[in-house]
């Protein structure tokens, strides 16, 4: 069908029906795309883009993977929705491999729709569990757009929806780069934890049920935990009876080059949450906790769900990338294809004094951009160009904290040729932009 329409007819459509709330881009304008394949999308004038976002990071095992369009297939086939609360055999496949690929005891999975849908369903069991109402979530952290998980995202798309309800704090964020407890010192010795928890002792009811962070924070900047801060972290929540909630969205199944991130923290938090690549494209999440949180809560009436809860057709998108994840063994690409682009961002780096900083892991990277060294003032007009130029020479990546930092987050399909391109798109960009200005 869209191929049949034009770029212009299609944005007049655009511009009179679609509603203009998304997260990065308001305005109504091109690309629009039609077609993906692995690490390749398409738009609708046949102009192709190397797709350094997974999509919405949810096509990071490559877009179309033969693997979840069969998968696709047998749904069509057999059954595509089911009663949320009657059994169905995808969801109970998927239950028991996720249990294959989690933590010894993290036996117990939920299935959901979206991150947000995960993250408020973690929250959920967490303030059954434990008694308590109140959450903490770092300042740079990002769990959602539901009112519950909005409320704990404190890194942006926060204000102007009203009251929440009351129980949710910020803690300061471990950004090293830019950190003012730790500038004179050597390495994180965590004063922005132990504020945190000051503060959060000091203002809260005690009756704090979780604290939700992600293991490397993707959209507030691509900013990477300090050693042995998750640990700490885990030790205050043990401290005063609430639980830790790991939001594994962007850097789960195997993204960074293990299963989870958390393990390379050497943390098993109480509950974590899965959710973009999971359904290799297709929607679905998960909320997973031990055999002991999941009696507890279950036992006293915890209800949790919405009309795709459990479905067969995602269930069954998310047990073929689980087999994907496994036999393709995408721990190991990961590791690899992230060395390859390392080296690639350092060259730039040296090349171009406006990087001022490289962060992330696996295939999940970032560089921060500054007009000065040694002042860090962030590079957002720079960046924007530099941004918008790429996306016009066929490279498509994510601008964080207003456009001063770029987030890469290549599908595993990515070949060490598309990431020499890419790296010379982004160079040709440096090039014209600094020299410009
Ligand atoms: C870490 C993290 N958690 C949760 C979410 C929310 O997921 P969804 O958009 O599927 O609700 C996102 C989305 O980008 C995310 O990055």
């Amino acid at each position: 069908m869209a191929d049949q329409i034009s770029e212009e007819e299609l944005l007049d459509l655009a511009r009179k029906f679609s509603f203009r709330s998304r997260m990065d881009r308001n305005a109504v304008s091109g690309p629009v795309m039609v077609w993906g394949r692995g690490s390749v999308v398409r738009d609708v004038n046949g102009k192709e883009y190397l797709d350094f976002n997974s999509g919405q990071m949810c096509a990071a095992l490559g877009h179309n993977h033969p693997r979840i369009v069969q998968a696709l297939q047998e749904s069509c086939e057999t059954i595509i929705h089911s009663h949320m609360s009657i059994f169905n055999d995808r969801e109970i496949i998927l239950a028991s491999r996720m249990a294959e690929i989690s933590p010894p005891g993290m036996n117990r999975s939920m299935f959901l729709t979206s991150g947000s849908d995960a993250n408020e369903a973690a929250m959920a069991i967490a303030k059954r569990y434990t008694g308590g109402y109140e959450v903490a979530s770092p300042m740079v952290s990002f769990h959602g757009m539901n009112d519950s998980t909005r409320a704990v995202t404190f890194s942006g798309w926060h204000e102007g929806y009203g009251p929440y309800a009351p129980g949710n704090y910020p803690m300061f964020a471990p950004y090293q780069y830019r950190c003012t407890f730790c500038r004179e010192r050597p390495a994180c010795d965590y004063t922005c934890l132990n504020s945190s928890f000051d503060l959060l002792d000091a203002q809260a009811a005690g009756q704090l049920a979780a604290v939700i962070t992600e293991p490397l924070f993707s959209a507030g900047g691509v900013i990477d935990l300090p050693e042995g801060w998750l640990q700490e972290l885990k030790k205050k929540c043990e401290q005063r009876g609430a639980l830790l909630i790991v939001d594994e969205a962007q850097t789960g199944l195997a993204k960074l080059g293990t299963m989870w991130a958390f393990q390379q923290e050497g943390v098993v938090p109480d509950i974590f949450t899965v959710s973009k690549h999971f359904g290799g494209g297709i929607a679905i999440s998960a909320a997973v906790t031990t055999d002991e949180i999941e009696e507890r809560v279950a036992e006293t009436g915890l209800v949790v769900g919405h009309s795709h809860s459990n479905d067969p057709l995602p269930c069954n998108s998310a047990i073929a990338s689980i087999d994907i994840i496994l036999e393709e063994v995408l721990v190991d690409v990961a590791k690899r294809l992230g060395e390859y682009w390392r080296q690639h961002l350092e060259i730039l780096a040296r090349r171009y004094s406006l990087i001022g900083d490289i962060r992330g892991r696996g295939l999940l990277q970032g560089i921060e951009l500054v007009e000065d060294k040694s002042t860090k003032e962030p590079a957002f007009r720079k960046g924007q160009e530099i941004g918008r130029t790429c996306m016009d020479n066929g490279l498509i990546f994510s601008l964080r904290r207003r456009g001063s930092v770029f987030r890469f987050v290549p599908p595993f399909t990515t070949t060490e040729d598309q990431m020499d391109l890419a790296a010379e798109i982004l160079d040709h960009a440096f090039r014209q932009v600094t020299a410009s200005t």
